[in-house]
């Protein structure tokens, strides 16, 4: 019977695929890949013999593997934005990994569906950079920008039977402030279609009048051809056809359609409801083109004195700033790792993601609007004025134009996205040729999309305030400067303030130095900084001083934190340090995994679940009847402590003391001695309404392992991120232990990377051993293409070894 049903379905995807191959056909190429880099780097030919190549699938990151080297594109470079008083020596500032010099990939393919009146498109989403692409031999073109999207139409460089693909990347040492990653690392595909058809990129939807009865849907599609017809038919979640047109008015090789949704079901972000534009082109009754495109109805409206107002309501934000690079993965994009950042930083409250400072991947646009994510798009960290020697300021003034309309028109269906960013603490805020590159481009973004507003990340507050720079700008957005809030605020006409950056705290999960007390800049021999949370850059606060701007005025419109995750590259304040490699400004690790800040956040920003987070560890061996503060993020307003049974006092936040008072419960005067510490939190009435231990852990006694999804899809790509846990015999853990793990992959997978959130490890992500930094790291782990168990067994000298099993279903 099983089989039956699996012919079925085997017809019926026959079936879909021929009725799709009539009009178009999109193919991924994925698999089977032929990559080299530097040893031909001087070749600038695509016709190499490809015997010494290796095999890859992209996305690709090339230079994740390592290893690290000091050497590799050290910058000795004064920062303006870090306030530099002169060029220092920068290690480790994009990562320390060997992205620099050429990489050439080849990918042999046949397209028995390209025949004469199609046309065939080659798209990439991203290549890390300098892209030269050449099919047949013949050079197509170039896009120089790593984070664009580009295409070319490839019809006229097509031949029958095997079509080669070569492209030719290049980084250029002093290219980056971060770890840019090397490589095809976003995915590339082939559409093959009618010549008549859709406007690759050309389709825009937008939902200008919502009410409870009726929402107007309004799209607009680009399209080549003559005497044409569309069909346009829009579904619910749930795959029902709610409404229909056909035809519409054509301007040129514009048709508009103006569609009724009755009741409609508004996009938000708890409820992230989406509906489905399915689009048919005909000449006369002969189907030429299909396109599907998803979208939600929501409102977007900024007001004076408020910010956004998603569908009427008041909605701050709650966002952190992501580089794209996905830790131990690189650069290569992969949906479940996207997938797992985002479910932690919902747990977390976060409602916002800002793409820092470049074109986010369509991966985690998709994930957004799945799970319900504002979205604020960034392009640049560069215009015309370099911030490093090799950035986008060599391209600016010849591309600029293009990525930011590539980067329009191929996003701007999300639903979550409600803020275009066209540049971050561009040195262009210095001058009047800068006010005028702001305007051009936001003109630009206008013109590409006229329902969204626009910002630049300023740090040169003062300069903006006086230039007329940031009076241009739809958004003011502020990194950092909080004391220029109010000025800004006065001095701007716009009515509200954005922390398009905020923050910049540093801290190394499970790390605690005393005396407790804020620094900036502050160094320790073992390149770690305190989790106590209170120590920031000479740029830079800790999270506190921005929740006070963001509460106690309704014009500070919300904040997006530096950074929701640790990246790779950026070590400050280690910047001159080997080898931190890795940045310090994450509330959650490079492994993902939360830092105490997490529950100061979480605190705040989730307000639906409970916070009760106590720190620091509780085992100081050597710190007996010292000193040793203990502070607790919780979202209730007071708390009793007890160190073995005995009380420290009750605590309150406040306002009238410190900053820190006022968001955390802190406990200056506790003497440390071992054993047990309890909190016991107070509801609104006085009442215990909540309890939390930590307790001093004894010797590591084994090892404990959890899965963020035990069952995982049979797809070749889907991951499972396990935690691995040093504990002691009573399962306490072992907040000082870094025993040296190995891992082993059995059955239905494959050991994909391992990363413990040490900024300064030199081990290598793919090899399966690594050290345990305070007493945690995670593997992850990938699917193979069989429904099948996955073991993972962890080993370490002296403990038991542990085993973890996790699923693949099809
Ligand atoms: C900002 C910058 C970010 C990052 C951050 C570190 O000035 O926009 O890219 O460098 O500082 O604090």
């Amino acid at each position: 019977m099983k089989l039956f049903y699996r012919l079925i379905v085997i017809v019926l995807l026959f079936i879909s695929v021929c009725v799709n191959a009539q009009t178009r056909s999109v193919k991924t190429l994925e698999s089977n890949w032929k990559f080299i880099n530097e040893e031909v780097a001087a070749a600038k030919k695509p016709e190499t013999n490809t015997t010494n190549w290796e095999t890859v699938s992209v996305p690709h990151d090339w230079a994740i593997f390592g290893p690290f080297d000091k050497e590799i594109d050290a910058q000795k470079v004064k920062v303006q934005q870090d306030m530099d008083d002169e060029a220092r020596m920068r290690t480790g500032r994009t990562g320390a990994l060997p992205h620099i010099g050429v990489g050439w990939y080849r990918k042999t393919f046949t397209l028995p569906e390209f025949k004469a009146g199609k046309k065939a498109l080659l798209v990439f989403d991203g290549a890390m950079s300098d892209a030269h692409v050449f099919v047949n031999g013949k050079k197509v073109g170039n896009h120089p920008y790593g984070y664009a999207y580009f295409y070319f139409d490839i019809s006229d460089y097509l031949k029958d039977g095997e079509n080669l693909l070569a492209v030719r990347l290049e980084n250029l040492p002093s290219s980056s402030r971060w770890y840019p990653g090397a490589g095809i690392y976003r995915k590339v595909q082939i559409i093959v279609k009618d010549e008549v058809d859709f406007q690759q990129w050309g389709t825009f939807i937008t939902t200008p009048f919502i009410s409870e009865e009726v929402a107007k849907v309004n799209i607009k599609s680009e399209i080549n051809g003559e005497n044409i017809k569309v069909i346009t038919e829009i579904e619910d979640a749930n795959g029902k056809m709610v409404a229909s047109k056909t035809s519409g008015e054509k301007f040129g090789k514009l048709v508009e359609q103006n569609i009724a949704v009755p009741n409609p079901i508004l996009w938000t972000i708890e409820k992230p409801y989406l509906y489905t534009a399915n689009q048919k082109l005909y000449v006369g009754d002969e189907l030429k083109d299909v396109q599907t495109t998803r979208f939600g109805i929501r409102s977007v409206v900024y007001e004076r004195g408020k910010g956004l107002m998603l569908n009427g309501k008041i909605t701050k934000f709650k966002g952190v700033c992501l580089h794209h690079d996905l830790g131990p993965l690189g650069a290569a994009v992969n949906k479940a790792a996207l997938k797992r950042q985002l479910t932690i930083l919902k747990d977390m409250g976060c409602n916002a993601i800002r793409s820092s400072h470049n074109m986010p991947s369509h991966e985690q646009l998709e994930l957004c609007d799945e799970m319900g994510f504002l979205f604020l798009a960034e392009s640049f960290d560069e215009w015309a004025k370099a911030k490093v020697k090799n950035g986008y300021n060599r391209w600016f003034n010849d591309w600029a134009e293009t990525d930011v309309v590539n980067l329009v028109r191929a996003t701007r269906n999300h639903p979550c996205i409600v803020m275009w960013s066209s540049g971050n603490e561009v040195p262009d805020q210095w001058g009047n040729e800068g006010v005028k590159r702001a305007k051009w481009l936001q003109d630009i973004f206008h013109r590409e999309d006229p329902t969204r507003p626009v910002t630049v990340g300023m740090d040169q507050v003062a300069n903006v305030m006086k230039s007329g720079f940031g009076a241009i700008m739809d958004i003011p957005g502020l990194n950092y400067r909080l004391p220029l809030y109010g000025e800004a605020y006065e001095r701007f006409p716009q009515g509200f303030i954005l922390g398009s950056e905020t923050a910049s705290t540093v801290s190394s999960r499970g790390i605690y130095k005393f005396p407790v007390q804020e620094f900036k800049q502050k160094e320790y021999d073992d390149f770690q900084s305190s989790s106590y949370d209170l120590e920031a850059c000479r740029w830079s606060n800790v999270p506190d001083e921005d929740f006070v701007w963001q509460d106690d005025y309704d014009w500070v419109i919300g904040e997006f934190v530096w950074t929701g995750f640790d990246y790779l590259g950026e070590p400050t304040p280690y910047n001159e340090a080997w080898p931190s490699r890795s940045s310090y400004f994450g509330i959650c690790d490079l492994a993902g995994l939360p830092k105490d800040r997490f529950y100061l956040y979480r605190s705040r920003w989730n307000t639906e679940d409970e916070t009760l987070h106590i720190l620091p560890h509780w085992n100081w061996e050597g710190r007996e009847g010292e000193t040793t503060p203990v502070f607790v993020y919780t979202n209730y307003n007071s708390a009793e402590l007890f160190v073995n049974g005995v009380s420290q006092g009750i605590q309150t936040k406040t306002k009238d003391l410190s900053k820190q008072h006022r968001y955390r419960l802190m406990w200056m005067d506790v003497k440390y001695e071992p054993g047990t510490v309890k909190v016991v939190a107070f509801d609104d009435t006085g009442k215990p309404a909540a309890e939390k231990e930590i307790h001093t852990a004894g010797k590591p006694h084994h090892l404990e392992l959890s899965a963020d999804c035990e069952t995982i899809s049979a797809d070749g790509k889907d991951l499972s991120y396990v935690t691995v846990s040093v504990v002691d015999k009573d399962g306490n853990l072992c907040p000082n232990a870094d025993n040296q793990l190995s891992f082993n992959v059995s059955g239905a997978g494959s050991f994909k990377a391992v990363c413990n959130g040490d900024a300064t490890s030199l081990e290598l992500f793919h090899l399966p051993t690594m050290k345990a930094f305070s007493g945690k790291l995670v593997v992850t782990v990938q699917a193979g293409e069989e429904a099948e168990e996955i073991e993972l067994e962890v080993k370490s000298k002296g403990l038991k070894t542990a085993k973890m099993l996790i699923q693949t279903q099809e």
